[in-house]
Parts: structure tokens; C-alpha cells; sequence
């Protein structure tokens, strides 16, 4: 049975795609089948893992162009799939961007993202969308391919600002296309066990949230080695594979395994 988790937050620089690079390079090296799809024109992801986005073709915008204008479209998987450190990746360039708009006059343009990944399904235990910092049409998609959401929130004081927002278009989704849909947990990321304020942070989503809302007992430690592994390309398991951080996330892997 395979998975789809989005890893979503329409907050900037909350640490989606840190979470989504790292959580699969873990569960990559717990054994699990991993596919990461970079939902981003930023294209943060695919570089991340040590890719040129300018000079590759095949990617979730083509994918989605292709879906678009032929729902039927049959998709060669094998020219879609990069791989890096045991994990596959379908990566995303700078045409993304236009998207959106090329979809305001498609049909079914809320579930294009899910008929794509149904071909990928039976390949992967788990599939995580690294989603874009916004509540639009691409995220909407996202919200209905995926069984979960995991919600990167930084330990900052104006993190729980804008939650309500996403929450309520996890509702609405969920009420409305994706009945499946829940929220696998609230990650806090960034976590400085120095500061009051992280702990404050932490302490006021428990308050607010823990009756209805998971929040993962595994924290991410702010690390500066974590900031940098993107610029050589790689995870933090092969950056800095003893670190706290790579600890993190692999403590992560294990929780997301035992929530099955
Ligand atoms: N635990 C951490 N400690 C220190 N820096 C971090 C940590 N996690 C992420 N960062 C850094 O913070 C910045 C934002 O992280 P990231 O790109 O993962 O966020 P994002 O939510 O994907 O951003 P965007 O909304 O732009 O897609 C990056 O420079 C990243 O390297
Ligand atoms: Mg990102």
C-alpha cells in the first residue's frame, strides 16, 4: 500500500522542503520505496538533491501540461524519474509558475496532480509532495492526491498566524473531494531548545491544537549544517550523517511509519 503525503504549509520558508528531502532519504534508508515530487517552481527540491532544473524536460510541468490537455495522456514513467541518494524524484522547473492559469479552464484541474500519481502508486511505499508556499490551485491539487498532510511550522512567534487558513482548506477538501484526507501532524522545525520562545511556540500549538490535531513528538532542531547541505546537493545523511538534525529526521521516519 503506498502513502501520498503532503508536506504543505502556505508559509514561506517554514521548512517544507527541508522536511520532504530529508523524511524521504530516512524512510529511504529504513527500506521504505520512496518518490519525492517537487510541486515548486522554485524548484528548491529537485536542486536540493543535486539537479539542474534548466537542463531537464521531463517534469511535473510537463506532466501536468500533458494531463491537461489529455486526461488519458499515458505517462513513460521511466523518462520522469531521476534518482538521488535511494530516493526518486520527479522534478519540477521554472514552467511551473504559468500553471495555474493554464488550468483555470480545465476540467477536472482540482485532480490532475492525483491521476498522475495513480500511475506512480505501485511502485512506492510512500509518495511526499513538497508543496509551494500558497493556498492556490497547485495546492489544491495536492490536498486531493494526498491520504496526509504533514504541516512544517517554524518555531516562531508569528507561525500559528495563517493556520486557520490552511486548516480550513484541509476542510474543504476534505469535505468536499477527498474524504480520505487527515492531517498526519504538526512538525515544528527550527526548534532552538536555547530560546523561551521555541518552547513557547511549542507549548501554544499543544494548547491550541492537541485535541484535534497530532503534533509529532520529534522536533527539528535549527542546524546550520541542515541550511547547507542544499548548496552541495545533498541530504543531511550524507552532509552530515551524525548530526542531531539527521537524528531528527530520522526519529521523524519512525513516527510517520507507526502512525500506519
Ligand atoms: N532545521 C533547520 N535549521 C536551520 N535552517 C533550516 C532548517 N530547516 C530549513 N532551514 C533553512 O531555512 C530555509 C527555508 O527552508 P525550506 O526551503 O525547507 O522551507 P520551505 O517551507 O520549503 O520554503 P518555501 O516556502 O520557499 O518553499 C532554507 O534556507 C533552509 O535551508
Ligand atoms: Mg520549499
Amino acid at each position: 500500500m503506498c502513502k501520498v503525503i503532503a508536506v504543505t504549509n502556505q508559509k514561506g520558508g517554514v521548512g517544507k522542503t527541508t522536511t520532504t528531502i530529508n523524511l524521504g532519504v530516512a524512510l529511504a534508508r529504513l527500506g521504505k520505496r520512496v518518490l519525492e515530487i517537487d510541486l515548486d517552481a522554485q524548484s528548491n527540491l529537485t536542486i536540493g538533491l543535486g539537479f539542474n532544473p534548466d537542463e531537464i524536460e521531463y517534469t511535473i510541468s510537463k506532466l501536468i501540461n500533458e494531463k491537461a490537455n489529455n486526461y488519458n495522456y499515458s505517462i513513460d514513467k521511466e523518462k520522469f524519474i531521476l534518482s538521488s541518494e535511494g530516493v526518486d524524484i520527479i522534478p519540477s522547473d521554472i514552467l511551473l509558475s504559468s500553471i495555474e492559469t493554464k488550468l483555470l479552464n480545465v476540467m477536472n484541474r482540482e485532480s490532475i496532480l492525483k491521476n498522475i500519481i495513480s500511475s506512480f502508486k505501485n511502485d512506492y511505499d510512500y509518495i511526499l509532495i513538497d508543496c509551494l508556499p500558497s493556498l492556490g490551485t497547485l495546492n489544491i491539487n495536492a490536498l486531493v492526491a494526498a491520504d496526509s498532510v504533514i504541516i512544517p511550522v517554524q518555531a516562531q512567534y508569528y507561525s500559528i498566524r495563517g493556520m486557520e487558513q490552511l486548516l480550513q482548506s484541509i476542510v474543504n477538501v476534505k469535505e468536499q473531494i477527498n474524504q480520505k484526507l487527515h492531517i498526519e501532524g504538526l512538525l515544528i522545525t527550527m526548534y532552538d531548545k536555547r530560546t523561551n520562545l521555541s518552547k513557547e511556540v511549542r507549548k501554544t500549538l499543544q494548547e491550541i491544537y492537541s485535541v484535534e490535531i497530532n503534533t509529532f513528538d520529534t522536533m527539528i532542531n535549527i542546524s546550520t549544517k541542515i541550511a547547507e547541505a542544499p548548496s552541495q546537493g545533498k541530504s543531511i545523511f550524507s552532509y552530515q550523517p551524525n548530526s542531531e538534525v539527521a537524528n531528527n529526521y530520522e526519529q521523524l521516519a519512525g513516527e510517520v511509519i507507526n502512525n500506519e
